[in-house]
């Protein structure tokens, strides 16, 4: 059916300018098809008009995108009918009941009138909107709406599922909901691309993810390597009795040749790591002094400091300073 099994989503070069505004600057993503990916930046990074660009909304002003092989721009009659995008479909009519607008979807994708009535409340129960299913959608919190929007891309499911900052602004229970919802679709086969300003999220949901700061791509991989292209673990070591903890503090530099950046704080002492293996001849060592650990653990970094590096900035002030 595809021209592209492999790929749902490849873009190469993408530009889009506003004014002397480079929103995008040439921006190079490969999803693969089944997976789950993230893209991950501030606000204003260009997330949301580099999916615009992938779904056929706005045209690139240099690079291309294929989905399933299918050009974004040449072929996009074909591209729209394999993707999904949130947004676009919250509402047809605001005066009419969300029951209203689900089936009124159905109806338009080609279900029949009671199969679209059924799947309307379906969706409305998985989404816990059945209480304000007979509502009009103009008396919906921000929250309703993102959930009503997520259960009308459901109604076709299709291939590709582009998710614009899914959970922003929502409320714990229904982002963790939310996110149920993103792992089923892809189990059922669908592939999602979705932008967040979440770390946690990108790394809770996403098996690759793409950091973008300032329409550009500044770090691709799994989570895992991102957090491991950062560097340094760090060690978090509790000793039992204080009065140990300048000894323990000589013996960490000493085996983990650490001669800056061992700390201690209300008796943890954190170190870094570069090589985790030493791990083992430190506990040797400390146990050879008859020094006793009450609490011992290695930590790779944060998405927060992966960001801090690969940026220079904190995603956190950003957020704030564009708030
Ligand atoms: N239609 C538009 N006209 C002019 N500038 C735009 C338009 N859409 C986005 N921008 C600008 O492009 C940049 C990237 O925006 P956007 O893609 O919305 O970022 P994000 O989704 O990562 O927050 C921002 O500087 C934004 O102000
Ligand atoms: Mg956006």
């Amino acid at each position: 059916m595809y021209k592209n099994n492999e790929w749902a989503v490849e873009a190469h070069g993408l530009v889009k300018v506003f004014g002397d505004n480079r929103a995008v600057d040439g921006v190079d993503l490969k999803v693969r098809a089944g997976s789950i990916y993230g893209v991950l930046g501030p606000n204003g990074a260009g997330k949301t008009t580099t999916i615009r660009m992938l779904a056929t909304l706005l045209r690139p002003d240099a690079g291309s995108a294929r989905v399933f092989g299918y050009d974004a721009v040449k072929e996009s009659q074909i591209v729209r009918q394999l993707i999904g995008v949130t947004g676009q479909y919250a509402s047809v009519d605001e005066s009419l009941s969300a029951t209203e607008n689900l089936v009124i979807f159905s109806r338009l994708l080609g279900l029949g009138r009671a199969e679209a009535k059924a799947k309307a409340e379906e969706l409305l129960e998985e989404f816990g909107l059945t209480e304000a299913a007979k509502r009009p959608l103009k008396n919906f919190s921000g929250g309703m709406r993102r959930r009503l929007d997520l259960a009308a891309s459901l109604i076709a499911q299709p291939p590709l599922i582009f998710l614009d900052e899914p959970t922003t602004g929502l409320d714990p229970r229904t982002r963790a909901q939310m996110w149920e919802t993103i792992r089923r679709l892809v189990k059922t086969g669908s592939t999602v691309l979705l932008t967040t300003q979440y770390l946690d999220e990108a790394d809770q949901l996403a098996d690759r993810i793409a950091v973008i700061d300032r329409g550009r791509v500044v770090a691709e991989g799994t989570v895992d390597e991102l957090k491991t292209s950062v560097g340094t673990s760090s060690l978090h070591l509790r000793v039992e009795q204080a009065s140990d903890v300048p000894e323990t503090r000589r013996t960490i530099e000493q085996v983990l040749h650490a001669v800056s950046g061992v700390s201690s704080e209300a008796g943890v002492i954190t170190a870094p790591m570069a090589n985790a293996d030493l791990v083992t001849d430190l506990l040797v060592a400390l146990r050879a002094k008859g020094i006793r650990l009450a609490e011992m653990s290695v930590q790779k970094p944060t998405l927060d400091e992966v960001f801090l590096t690969i940026t220079g900035e904190g995603a956190k002030n950003k957020e704030e300073a564009s708030a």
